[in-house]
């Protein structure tokens, strides 16, 4: 998949996207058919052990991006861009932008977008880099905004319907939106022609992403807009503790996990 079959999916059919940050998850997620893989910077909190996204770094989201595009057969691969690879010095940004298509195999980033990702977007768009947008709740500016529902009143709303059609005019081919009512996401979704791809903002969004560690229920708990869909949580305590009392109480490993060469009985 690429920007311009995300792009003709829009209106068509809901279209679906995962985020995954590793191999073996990615060639699941491929398998399944959903059309986008983000590596997104969600990887500080959900795998890294940070208590944010803000300390995710540049080498990070490139290593696991290599990683899911070497998994990846179909879907389209977006490398989320971390807190300052972009904002501060804009041709640093083209260049780690460009970093993730040239040495991850991405085939697009995802930027935290707000007035200053314009004509970033626009840029980066020119010279072959695709990119969604994201707007609404944008995590690397907890500091400053916090992690709360955005777009609550009419002048929030009408802001964000601003900047999406300013990043629509500049390039971008399809717009993540966080956390925003659900009205405001179908006010988005009419005013674009690009995809609209909602996490808690409703069901008149193109399309939903969600974290892949919520769906299968690794993460300990779900954000109130999600769902888990499965229990690899609970599936993995089974196992290890199942492993853990095996080897205690000498049931493994059992016969069959062992080999013996009768060449060095010899050696005692
Ligand atoms: O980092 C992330 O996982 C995200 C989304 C869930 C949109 O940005």
């Amino acid at each position: 998949m690429r920007a311009k079959d995300i792009r003709e999916k829009a209106g068509e059919e809901p279209i679906t996207m995962l985020t995954a940050y590793d191999a073996p998850t990615a060639e699941l997620v491929d398998a399944a058919g959903v059309d986008m893989i983000l590596v997104g910077d969600s990887i500080g909190n959900l795998r890294l052990g940070y208590e944010s996204t803000l300390p995710v770094t540049v080498d990070e989201i490139e290593s696991a991006t290599a990683a899911v595009a070497r998994a990846a057969q179909d879907a389209m691969v977006l490398a989320d861009m971390p807190f300052l690879s972009f904002g501060a010095d804009e041709d640093e940004a083209v260049e780690n932008c460009g970093r993730m298509l040239k040495e991850a195999d991405a085939d697009g980033v995802k930027l935290e977008s707000g007035p200053h990702t314009v004509e970033l977007t626009r840029r980066l768009t020119r010279i072959g880099v695709p990119v969604q947008a994201h707007l609404g709740l944008t995590p690397q500016r907890e500091n400053e905004t916090g992690l709360f529902r955005q777009g609550t009143d009419e002048e929030a709303a009408r802001r964000i319907v601003d900047l999406a059609e300013r990043h629509e005019d500049a390039g971008a081919f399809s717009l993540v939106l966080e956390h925003v009512p659900a009205n405001v996401g179908a006010a988005v979704s009419e005013a674009l022609d690009i995809p609209t791809i909602g996490i808690g903002a409703g069901p008149e969004c193109d399309g939903q992403v969600l974290t892949v560690d919520e769906v299968i229920g690794l993460s300990e708990g779900v954000a109130p807009f999600s769902k888990a869909f499965g229990d690899v949580r609970g599936e993995m305590q089974d196992a290890i503790s199942g492993y853990k009392d095996a080897v205690e109480s000498g049931e493994f490993p059992a016969e069959e996990h062992s080999h013996y060469e009768e060449d060095v009985d010899d050696l005692y």
